[in-house]
């Protein structure tokens, strides 16, 4: 499968979110997808910074690290070893996963890592579950997700094409493995919901929530669009909105498995 998206680089840089009105569930889109995130030098440098963020919180416990829903990215360039992952096959990831069952033996994971994921999956409890018991002890889920700020609620309700439903259950509205979605998903069940998260999870202890990144996904456009920008700008935006960290769209998540 992995050579498959070297090819798909040749293709036509072209839009790939819901602006085109392509069916984002099929595979070709995260083809597509793959091909301009590695063609397009901003959004490159974006994911990049993502990846090294994850890196530096991989805890120092013995075990594998798999990424879940790993779509068109390149975590395993940046973290080699990554076991990427998703729900239905794609070129360049390693294994078919579904986030709700992880065909790993329990305390096998040293981390589950996550860009941009979690909150699409259709049963996030049986995911957290699933942590909590394939995670060696110590291991942690280590997570980049939306996140809602004072800035990004505006964002995410107005620009963006995804549900971001803060009064919504655990479930998601129907849909794909894309279309199925609620940006809120994250903070519903850390936040919101948090007497019910520590009830459920009792294993999974929150260590960090750090809003982050206010400007600069938004300033290219997104993958769905991942405007022509050049690979300089997004240090320079990236330096100029971090002050403002507190207002990001996304948020970096650690929970880590405590026994
Ligand atoms: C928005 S994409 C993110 C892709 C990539 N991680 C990134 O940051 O560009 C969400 C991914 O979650 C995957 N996904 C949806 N449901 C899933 C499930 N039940 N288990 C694992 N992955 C799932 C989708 O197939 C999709 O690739």
């Amino acid at each position: 499968m992995r050579s498959t998206i070297a090819d798909a680089r040749d293709e036509p840089a072209e839009p790939t979110g819901a602006r085109r009105n392509q069916d984002l569930d099929s595979p070709e889109t995260t083809i597509a997808r793959a091909a301009l995130l590695r063609r397009r030098a901003y959004l490159r440098r974006l994911y990049a910074r993502w990846y090294r963020w994850i890196a530096a919180r991989l805890p120092p416990v013995e075990g594998e690290v798999l990424e879940i829903g790993s779509g068109g990215g390149f975590i395993a360039e940046a973290i080699p070893g990554t076991i990427t992952s998703d729900v239905s096959p794609l070129p360049g990831i390693d294994r078919v996963v579904d986030a709700r069952r992880i065909p790993f033996a329990d305390g096998g994971l040293r981390a589950v890592v996550a860009t941009n994921a979690i909150h699409h999956l259709p049963d996030v409890a049986a995911f957290l579950e699933e942590c909590s018991r394939c995670l060696a002890v110590g291991g942690r889920l280590v997570a980049i997700e939306p996140w809602p700020t004072a800035w990004s609620r505006i964002v995410y309700r107005r620009l963006h094409h995804e549900p971001f439903d803060e009064a919504r259950d655990w479930t998601l509205p129907p849909g794909g493995p894309l279309t199925a979605a609620n940006g809120a998903l994250p903070w519903i069940v850390l936040v919101r919901d948090r007497a019910e998260f520590l009830r459920r999870f009792p294993r999974l202890r929150i260590v960090a929530i750090e809003p982050t990144m206010p400007v600069s996904y938004l300033a290219c456009g997104g993958i769905g669009r991942a405007w022509r920008l050049p690979g300089w700008s997004f240090d320079l935006i990236r330096s100029l909105e971090a002050p403002f960290d507190r207002l990001g769209l996304f948020a970096r998540i650690v929970l880590e498995r405590t026994r």
